[in-house]
């Protein structure tokens, strides 16, 4: 009995030792926790330096520049890179008015942009998904079936209506150069200005079926239809709301739906609307595939020639190449836009 009560009260001791010793460690211990693995899965950035207008920059409403991107918590790090960039090589970066779209209500992003930029001009917008739905069809990557991946189409419909231009922009990119020259960029009748690729082969975009039938293919039979990337585009959305071109980029969406017409995601419905009736911008303004293609670990070299915006696209992410280890030669020129801090970098 007496050895039962020591043991009893030695190992209730034991239990009240550790409770205390629990007690006294749980806020060290959720402080580790934290570091290695923010709660929602958001990384941390470091807040970037404050960038101010020069003494020429005008100040009143035609004077802002609209850049429109999509937000999601996958793609933060490239986003906050791309922002950075144009902040930085901007002439008047407080003229900058960012528009973002998101299909997920993510507070956290918010908040997360709010302490890494605390002076940026941004709005979010909830895009919704809803929208198409119903109107994607796959393709052989899965990436590009995301929602969000269409929120380009529904910019006229998303932002306000005293938004008259917008430049959009994919995540996976950084500007090296002052963004009011791609901004100011002269539209003239067009409603799209993008750099074109007359060279490349447009056949390949769509399928054998659409090509053989000409109630389909003559949709380009008045145009020079050229390839352009939907990643970097200058937009009229006045000119968009006006002409019905989200209604005519649906269409070609609800025509793939009914008979495979196309391979790739978002951007062949562009092309069939607009591909041949663009303005043509300087290719400098996107080196595009340097993420190389839907081969892993190819890398690609830039192409010949001066350059104001880099673009990642392609399979390959900068920031997920040189966690692993293995960057190409391009990854470098992303790296100092990087305003992630990793765990280490927090415990340091
Ligand atoms: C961002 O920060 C500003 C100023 O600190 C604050 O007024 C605003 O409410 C914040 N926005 C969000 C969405 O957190
Ligand atoms: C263009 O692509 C199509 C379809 O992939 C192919 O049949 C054709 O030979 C290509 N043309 C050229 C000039 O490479």
């Amino acid at each position: 009995m007496a050895s039962w009560r020591s043991t009893f009260s030695s190992s209730l001791l034991t239990g009240l030792l550790c409770l205390l010793l629990i007690q006294h460690h749980l806020p060290a211990a959720t402080a580790t926790v934290m570091t290695q693995k923010p709660t929602s899965d958001v990384p941390i950035f470091r807040e970037a330096p404050i960038f101010r207008n020069g003494e020429t920059c005008g100040s009143s409403n035609a004077d802002k520049i609209h850049v429109a991107m999509t937000l999601d918590s996958n793609y933060l790090r490239g986003t906050m890179a791309a922002v950075f960039s144009i902040l930085q090589h901007s002439t008047c970066p407080e003229n900058v008015m960012f528009h973002f779209l998101w299909s997920k209500y993510e507070p956290e992003v918010v908040t997360n942009i709010n302490s890494t930029f605390p002076h940026l001009n941004f709005k979010v917008y909830r895009f919704n998904s809803n929208l198409v739905r119903g109107k994607i069809s796959t393709s052989i990557r899965q990436a590009l079936d995301q929602p969000l991946n269409y929120a380009r189409i529904y910019l006229a419909d998303t932002l306000p209506a005293d938004v008259g231009r917008v430049i959009y922009l994919d995540s996976d990119i950084v500007v090296v150069d002052d963004i009011v020259k791609l901004w100011k960029v002269e539209l003239r009748d067009k409603v799209v200005a993008a750099p074109e690729y007359c060279h490349a082969n447009f056949t390949k975009y769509f399928t054998d079926l659409f090509w053989s039938d000409p109630d389909l293919s003559n949709t380009f039979e008045d145009r020079n239809p050229c390839y352009f990337n939907t990643g970097v585009m200058v937009v009229d959305i006045d000119k968009w709301r006006k002409g019905g071109y989200t209604q005519r980029v649906e269409k070609w969406m609800g025509v793939q739906k009914q008979k495979r017409i196309y391979h790739l995601g978002s951007l062949p419905p562009f092309l069939l609307v607009l591909a041949g009736d663009i303005k043509g911008v300087d290719h400098r303004w996107n080196q595009h595939g340097l993420g190389g293609d839907n081969l892993e670990g190819k890398c690609w070299n830039l192409h010949p020639g001066p350059i104001s915006l880099l673009h990642w696209s392609g399979k390959g992410k900068p920031w997920f190449r040189l966690d692993s280890g293995k960057p190409c030669t391009v990854d470098h020129f992303w790296t100092p836009y990087d305003l992630y801090r990793s765990a280490q970098s927090l415990e340091e």
